[in-house]
């Protein structure tokens, strides 16, 4: 007999009751070999004597093991593994990995070289951040949000989104923000333009998933968006960057580099290029849809923050004034809302909506749809909207004072343009310094900052960071610059 007592560890602190413990480690003497098919099992009794348990325990070990197929009892003879199981070789004893530890690696070959860096420190575990420009969640109308999503769950009417429900995203709310959309930023569209996604995320990863194929072209700015940079690069497309300056994308350049090869796509934050803010020239927009119609390639359009603009009104998205179908736009409530809340939008012709939608369905069969029904309630009742005007009121300021506080207390050391519109300041440094060590410093004495890397992916170091000031209060604000003046002095 098999020293069962070594063999079969009880341990009376795990909430697993000792007779699905004993059940376990018998199943893995099998899966081991130890106890191949058709072996006799010991008796309830004796192995309850042995193992100094109560034979009752035992008794409802066996029972469950032969409920779970792995034990066949044959009258008057006793417990036997089952025969139909397969024959192991048995493992030597010490290769037997013990039954609490989890393989700390796969027995199994996969990709794990994703392009994305590594994801940055969370921001808002610091006492103080200086995020990439997100919105301050303690203005954000979470609770009414909470309660039109429990009023939504609720309702009778509504228990069919309990169920699976569309992958393109709630009716209610496609028409809802087909509207918003119509009146807010000029898209003449219906709910068939649209699919409702996670956020803009997902749908500039649909969209390169669905255009791009290994050694296909991407244009992106000289510094971009390093996590949309890297969802083309994960599809085997290269990146062609183009400079940026105080307009935006150099169109010229793009113009030069159609009449040189083939281009796929061409990703674009026309509102606010991120990271560096300035918004996309009127001419350029023009002659970018001009250029895409001609050499017909796509224009991803991610308008991530285009709600807050504080001069003058928006611009309207190159989208509004797309005629010939070359532009995929996408949006999300992250800024407008919260960025954990992950609803999004990605507007298109609807050929592209369906392909992009059986895509989505890959992953993701569909967004969670009571929350979807809760946000088209928020749009309905002009909760967003009142929202809205109050958020770009107290975001302005916060502009305004993150502006005077790097003029007072950082004026030698950093250049930047006071932004028109969004959540966050472009600022240069120089003379150039490390910012590597300003962020080490910076974090030490309880505030985050990035260490710039994301914006140097066109390898021509920026020298520069993206200070989110949307989500910092007055009083934080000017605690964070002066951590942060301290931490560029002292690093
Ligand atoms: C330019 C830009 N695009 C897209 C995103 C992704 O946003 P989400 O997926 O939350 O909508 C972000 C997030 O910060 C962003 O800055």
């Amino acid at each position: 007999m098999l020293p069962f007592a070594s063999l079969l560890l009880v341990d009376r602190r795990l909430a697993t009751p000792v007779y699905q413990q004993l059940a376990a480690g018998i199943v893995r003497q099998i899966q081991s070999g130890r106890l191949p098919p058709g072996t006799r099992m010991p008796s309830t009794r004796r192995l309850s004597q042995e193992l100094g348990l109560h034979r009752q325990t035992l008794v409802m070990a066996y029972a469950e093991l032969q409920a779970q197929g792995w034990l066949e009892s044959i009258p008057r003879r006793g417990y036997f593994v089952a025969t139909h199981l397969p024959v192991v070789t048995p493992h030597a004893l010490a290769a037997i990995v013990p039954a609490h530890v989890y393989p700390a690696h796969t027995g199994f070959a996969f990709t794990a070289e994703i392009p994305l860096p590594q994801s940055p420190a969370q921001a808002h575990q610091f006492p103080l951040a200086f995020d990439d420009g997100f919105p301050d969640v303690r203005l954000a109308p979470v609770g009414l949000l909470a309660r039109a999503y429990r009023s939504v769950a609720r309702r009778a009417s509504s228990r069919r989104h309990l169920y699976y429900g569309p992958g393109q995203g709630t009716e209610h709310l496609r028409k809802v923000l087909a509207e918003e959309l119509r009146a807010t930023r000029g898209l003449r569209i219906t709910a068939d333009n649209i699919l409702i996604t996670r956020g803009s995320q997902m749908g500039i990863c649909l969209t390169a998933q669905l255009l791009l194929r290994p050694g296909d072209a991407v244009v992106v700015g000289q510094t971009s968006y390093y996590v949309a940079d890297a969802a083309f690069r994960a599809t085997g497309a290269q990146l062609l960057r183009v400079p940026v300056d105080a307009h935006g994308l150099d169109v010229n350049a793009v113009q030069t580099l159609c009449q040189q090869q083939p281009i796929r796509l061409l990703y674009v934050t026309p509102h606010h290029h991120h990271p560096t803010t300035v918004t996309l020239r009127a001419d350029r927009r023009l002659q970018l849809l001009q250029l895409a119609a001609t050499h017909r390639f796509a224009v991803l359009e991610d308008d991530y923050d285009y709600d807050f603009h504080y001069a003058s009104s928006p611009i309207l998205p190159l989208a509004s004034a797309d005629a010939a179908g070359s532009v995929v736009y996408v949006g999300s409530l992250s800024k407008s809302l919260a960025p954990s809340i992950r609803v999004g939008y990605l507007v298109a012709p609807p050929g592209f909506v369906q392909a992009a939608t059986r895509l989505r369905r890959l992953v993701d069969i569909q967004g969670d749809s009571i929350l979807e029904e809760a946000i088209a309630e928020l749009y309905r009742n002009g909760d967003i909207r009142r929202y809205l005007r109050k958020a770009v009121r107290a975001y302005e300021a916060r502009r305004d004072l993150l502006c005077e506080l790097l003029h007072s207390q950082l004026g030698g050391r950093v250049s930047f343009q006071k932004p028109n519109g969004g959540l966050a300041v472009w600022v240069r440094f120089a003379p150039p310094l490390s910012l590597p060590a300003v962020a080490a410093r910076a974090r030490q004495l309880g505030l985050y900052v990035n260490d710039g890397s994301f914006y140097d992916a066109g390898r021509a170091p920026q020298n520069a960071l993206r200070l989110g000031f949307a989500s910092l209060n007055e009083t934080e604000l000017r605690e964070a610059v002066r951590v942060l003046a301290q931490a560029v002095a002292e690093a």
